[in-house]
């Protein structure tokens, strides 16, 4: 396979070295081939992002979205990179310590650090003590238990291995958080399983290439983990893994999801799991009732979660329209 990324890793490191070497050289200079999807930047209003933020934008979708923000939180960013999402969750929380940030890379948190001085020289309401840029690893947080409301992380935990760090770095997040806190995620997810070369490439899955799941395992694992509702909130191309380079028998195109999990316990009859599927009544009364708390206004169509919706097909009435994933869940509806 000739794909190689990054230079300073090499194969005598174990994989943990090899992450943090790649992400060091990431921090000393800024890597155009890493992460980050073409997209518009968000815009927020008053708040101008120094540009050497979006050079270092190693992120795969975005982890801030407005329904989530309240000023009076306490958020946790797990692998800080060049500090833009730590700078837009500061734009809410606006207060000392407000946002906590956690690196274990020496040289991407004195590079966070140095670009959120930049960033309150262009921007009067931010001082940098709104991020405390904290070093740490997401498998053993320097947090205290259920003190967090917003964990967020972007295109990290599909760096890591299961059977071991996945599973310790999304029960941290759990323990970290208090309970109906939310955990905001954006990593990269593949259509079929990647076979063992690539996903036991160490570079390319440092470098968020070949360490993604599918969107059934990944779900599972924050499922596992103890998130008992889970929110999709956008789905979309991210690479393609073309046959020639990676060495498949076809183009495999990954995509990238942007998810919310909330600490909420995991019912008895499974996680709710929100894909933005709806369900409409169409009859003649005024509304319909499932006998579960659903209540279906005439000719409305209601956000329903995955388990609700297939409950309702399988009723098989004519007068209820259930719709199919659209992948992109934006909030409301049933559970
Ligand atoms: C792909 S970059 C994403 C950076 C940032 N989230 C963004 O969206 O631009 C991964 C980040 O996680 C950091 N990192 C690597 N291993 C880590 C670990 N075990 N725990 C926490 N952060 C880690 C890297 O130093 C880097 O800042």
């Amino acid at each position: 396979m000739e794909i190689r990324i990054f230079t300073g890793a090499n194969a005598t490191m174990s994989y943990h070295e090899t992450v943090l070497t790649l992400y060091r050289d990431a921090a000393l200079a800024p890597a155009d081939n890493l992460c980050c999807v073409p997209q518009s930047g968000k815009y927020l209003p008053g708040l101008v992002i120094p540009d050497i933020m979006h050079e270092m934008n190693y992120g795969c979708g975005t982890t801030l979205h407005l329904q989530d923000m309240s000023s009076d939180q306490r958020v946790l960013y797990v692998g800080v990179g060049g500090g833009l999402e730590a700078l837009q969750f500061a734009y809410f929380t606006r207060r000392k310590g407000g946002v906590v940030a956690v690196d274990p890379v020496p040289e991407m948190r004195e590079c966070a650090a140095k670009n959120l001085e930049l960033a309150a020289r262009l921007n009067d309401w931010f001082e940098p003590e709104f991020v405390t840029i904290v070093d740490g690893d997401a498998f053993q947080l320097p947090v205290d238990d259920a003190s967090i409301d917003l964990a967020a992380q972007n295109c990290l935990f599909n760096i890591f291995k299961t059977g071991g760090d996945l599973e310790m770095a999304l029960s941290e997040m759990h323990r970290v958080l208090r309970k109906n806190g939310r955990l905001v995620m954006s990593d990269p997810i593949t259509p079929c399983v990647l076979p063992p070369e690539l996903g036991n490439d160490e570079q390319l899955r440092a470098a968020c290439i070949s360490g993604c799941l599918t969107l059934e395992e990944y779900l599972q694992k924050i499922i596992d983990a103890g998130f008992g509702t889970i929110e999709i909130r956008s789905r979309k191309p991210y690479r393609m893994l073309d046959a020639t380079s990676y060495g498949l028998d076809e183009n495999v195109l990954l995509e990238t999801i942007e998810v919310a999990a909330y600490q909420v316990p995991v019912p008895d009859d499974g996680a709710c799991l929100f894909t933005g599927r709806t369900a409409t009544y169409t009859g003649r009364d005024e509304d319909f009732h499932d006998g579960k708390e659903h209540v279906l206004p005439r000719n409305m169509p209601m956000p329903v979660c995955d388990k609700t919706a297939s409950a309702l097909s399988d009723l098989g009435r004519p007068d209820l329209v259930v719709t199919e994933s659209t992948w992109h869940y934006q909030g409301g509806g049933c559970c």
